[in-house]
């Protein structure tokens, strides 16, 4: 184990070290190998050290390097050296985060980083919250939660008769409500499509002038941050007509939340706290490894209450046992990298981080603007939507960048416009791999006019 382990730690070194001078996309010689993972399963045993070396030689060259400095793609972290150092060791312990009683270290790390989480993203203090894989998980469990508190009002209870003959539930969604939310109300069988869907403004924030009229038992669905604009939806004012109406309001805050733990962008964040659940993900902006997400529900009753079970061996009675509030039961103790995240960061680490990228992305939209190039939104966090003309030339553009391999982005439409997305989301990004890659950028817009 001994050596095994060192070698490990090697590889990964090397790996990490040897980042910054690959491309971020890998070449078709550098996916060559991949298929000498597969082959018949061998009967006989492998010895670790081998199946390591196998891995590492093969599929090592064939990563995406985003853990790298220059990602750009879809809104995706790194993992900052606490988390990876605390991720192998969690890995070491192994332990079943299920019941306090599996695992008292972790039930206590978890109480500890929820209690923190609360504080910097300025949640109420009482709401309950869990560690799930991702925000699309944390949707599901802060909608479950909803499901089950707008229905319990009109007198039905959703955990022990279904949906079935109970109320209908009333979802209401801005027109660019993130795909995963829908997915999580398909599998509540609330329905994918059964939403009423509200217009939005040309940063695509859901217009609460167009709320519809609310009554009976309903759930509003808010965003904060959208996965191209980086823009807000309008929290107070949705808030305040949800509330007056007995409605529930669940904030979709994947990466946008973070806001609120950087006081020069919290103003962005502003009346999302008076919502009622929220998910977000901690392996985009607090960069820890995958996968990682947290749901709150500012009722923890409702989000136990949706999602606990007991059974005689499991003997719970912690005050806080975990599984009562997650989807999964066993899962893996993926609290320890967000609490890794949050204590070698502190507040002021975590601030720094999120205005640093956005003022990365502001300094992407000044070049690149100044360039030529379209910037088709309001960059006020992290995300920058960059068109170069029409959908054929935007391809091509993208095609030379992913060639040349000094960044990576990626394609989108926004408002019927073909354009390519520019997520500012890294720890590990410095303001030279902004200029790097600018350059980079603008030398294969170039190059395709030259074309
Ligand atoms: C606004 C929003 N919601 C939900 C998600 C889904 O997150 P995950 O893939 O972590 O489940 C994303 C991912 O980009 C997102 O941007």
């Amino acid at each position: 184990m001994h050596r095994l382990l060192d070698d490990a730690s090697r590889r990964a070194q090397r790996y990490l070290n040897e980042l910054d001078a690959r491309p971020v996309f890998p070449s078709e010689v550098m996916r060559a190998r991949l298929h000498e993972l597969g082959g018949p399963l061998p009967e006989e045993p492998t010895p670790p050290g081998d199946v390591l070396a196998l891995l590492d030689e093969v599929a090592s060259p064939a990563t995406v390097a985003s853990a790298g400095r220059r990602y750009y793609g879809f809104v995706t972290g790194g993992a900052l050296p606490a988390t990876v150092a605390a991720s192998w060791l969690a890995t070491a312990w192994d332990q079943n985060c299920f019941t306090a009683m599996m695992s008292p270290a972790v039930a206590a790390i978890e109480q500890v980083t929820l209690g923190w989480l609360l504080e910097v993203l300025g949640l109420p203090r009482e709401a309950g919250g869990a560690f799930v894989t991702g925000a699309t998980m944390a949707n599901l469990a802060g909608l479950a939660a909803a499901r089950r508190a707008v229905l319990a009002r009109a007198g039905w209870d959703v955990d022990e008769d279904g949906l079935q003959g109970g109320p209908r539930v009333r979802v209401v969604v801005g027109a660019e409500v993130h795909s995963t939310l829908r997915k999580a109300l398909g599998i509540l069988g609330l329905g994918r499509s059964a939403v009423q869907v509200v217009p939005v403004d040309a940063q695509g924030r859901l217009r609460a002038d167009a709320l519809p009229a609310l009554d009976g038992p309903t759930i509003v669905c808010l965003q904060a941050g959208n996965v191209n604009s980086g823009a807000f939806d309008p929290a107070a004012e949705v808030c305040a007509a949800a509330h007056a109406a007995g409605a529930w309001v669940h904030v979709d805050g994947a990466f946008g939340l973070w806001a609120a733990a950087c006081p020069a962008r919290a103003h962005l964040a502003r009346g999302f706290a008076d919502a009622d659940s929220w998910a977000t993900d901690a392996h985009k902006w607090l960069n820890v490894p995958y996968d990682s997400g947290l749901v709150f529900v500012r009722d923890a009753v409702a989000l136990r209450g949706a999602l606990s079970i007991s059974a005689p061996y499991l003997q719970q009675g912690a005050p806080r046992e975990p599984g009562d509030f997650t989807p999964e039961s066993s899962r893996r103790a993926r609290a320890v990298e967000v609490w890794a995240a949050l204590r070698s960061l502190g507040s002021r680490g975590l601030a720094e981080l999120i205005e640093r990228n956005c003022r990365q992305a502001q300094r992407f939209a000044a070049r690149l603007s100044a360039a030529g190039a379209a910037i088709l939104n309001d960059v006020v966090l992290n995300q920058l939507v960059v068109s170069f003309g029409d959908e054929a030339r935007n391809r091509a553009v993208l095609a030379r960048i992913t060639a040349d391999g000094t960044c990576w982005c990626g394609p989108t439409v926004w408002r019927g416009r073909a354009a390519m997305r520019i997520s500012v989301s890294s720890w590990a990004t410095t303001d030279a791999d902004v200029e790097r890659s600018i350059d980079a950028i603008l030398a294969s817009a170039e190059g395709c006019d030259a074309t």
